[in-house]
């Protein structure tokens, strides 16, 4: 396995409380696999990738039990040294907002070469060379000549397109999208998420992809987690999860997709908030919104079931609600 995360816990110290933002996180991605992480504004999504790539907020926010191994090693136990080298080579992040992720003042060639110079030691001219090489990789147009130019002076499609470079420079083992086109119109999303899986497979990357598109999802994951108060409540290949759900919360978010054969009709919204993260309820922490929910559930939080192959719940009726 590329990557396995293991009961990772984070929680932010503020002067509100102490928000446990991610309660026991378990995931794993393999070479070649994209795995799409779903779940509510909150749910613990981003907080859980920036402690893999090592960029959390600490503090407040603090690590306070789990591992995280990728290619065997625990990266919570590396040094800080080592777990640069890590982040520079071996795992990337793509964010949602290019223009405040890539420096204004350097211009994109400087930026990509950058990586070339620092990271293996290339000539300036010969790092251009990559640069340029990149550019066209991610089909910006006219690449020898743009590559002078500013972060600013490209559309955000193509801002996008940079960053996926940047990420894929050094050829990582693992790339983490988080929302990577949710600040793009329509169809330049479309355009950048085929480009985006497309290099995943020629470079048989592991691709953590965190989206709040089911469309997306049901065309580039092998693989779904679904978050919720800071834990996976399920855990399934891509086609086992849209043919039947193993949790209420899933089913929940299934169900409101918008269907094209239901123009009109209202869509189906999940009842009720997700929890405070300084006060999450006893038990299963959806038991309030679940309409499955027993006495059991507001008492006992459930163990994760094996639900099949690298397939888990965190349902105690999992069986019911994967027969409908
Ligand atoms: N720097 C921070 N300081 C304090 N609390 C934080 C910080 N970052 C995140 N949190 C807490 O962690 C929770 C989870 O945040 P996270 O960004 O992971 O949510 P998400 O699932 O990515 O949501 P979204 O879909 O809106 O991006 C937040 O609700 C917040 O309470
Ligand atoms: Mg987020």
């Amino acid at each position: 396995m590329l990557l396995e995360v293991r009961d990772l816990q984070v929680e932010f110290r503020t002067r509100d409380g102490v928000a446990k933002a991610v309660n026991g996180v378990d995931y794993a991605v393999d070479a070649g696999e994209t795995l799409a992480v779903l779940g509510e504004s909150g749910s613990g999504k981003s907080v859980t990738a920036q402690a893999i790539m090592g960029i959390l907020d600490m503090p407040p926010g603090r690590i306070t039990g789990g591992e995280i191994l990728f290619q065997g090693r625990d990266l919570l136990k590396l040094k800080e040294d080592e777990r640069r080298r890590v982040r520079g080579a071996e795992m990337a992040m793509i964010f949602q907002d290019a223009l405040s992720s890539l420096n204004p003042v350097l211009s994109v060639g400087d930026q990509l070469g950058e990586m070339f110079v620092v990271h293996r030691g290339m000539s300036k001219k010969d790092a251009r060379a990559k640069a340029v090489e990149l550019m066209d990789r991610v089909r910006i147009p006219a690449a020898r000549e743009r590559v002078k130019d500013y972060p600013h002076q490209f559309s955000g499609g193509m801002r996008q397109r940079i960053m996926i470079a940047m990420a894929l420079a050094l050829e990582p083992a693992l790339i983490i999208a988080d929302e990577p086109t949710t600040a793009l119109d329509v169809t330049v999303q479309a355009q950048v998420m085929e480009l985006l899986a497309e290099l995943q497979r020629e470079y048989h990357m592991g691709l953590i992809l965190i989206t709040h598109d089911l469309g997306v999802v049901a065309d580039v994951a092998d693989r779904i987690a679904v978050m919720y108060a800071g834990r996976i409540v399920e855990q399934a290949p891509v086609h086992d999860i849209y043919k039947a759900p193993a949790h209420p919360y899933t089913r929940g978010l299934l169900d409101s997709i918008p269907r094209l054969d239901q123009k009109g009709q209202e869509l189906y919204a999940i009842k009720g908030l997700p929890p405070n993260l300084m006060h999450i309820p006893p038990g299963c922490a959806f038991n309030p919104r679940c309409p499955m929910a027993r006495d059991v559930c507001r008492t006992d939080v459930p163990p994760l079931y094996e639900v099949g192959d690298r397939r888990t719940s965190a349902c105690h009726f999992w069986t019911e609600c994967l027969n409908g």
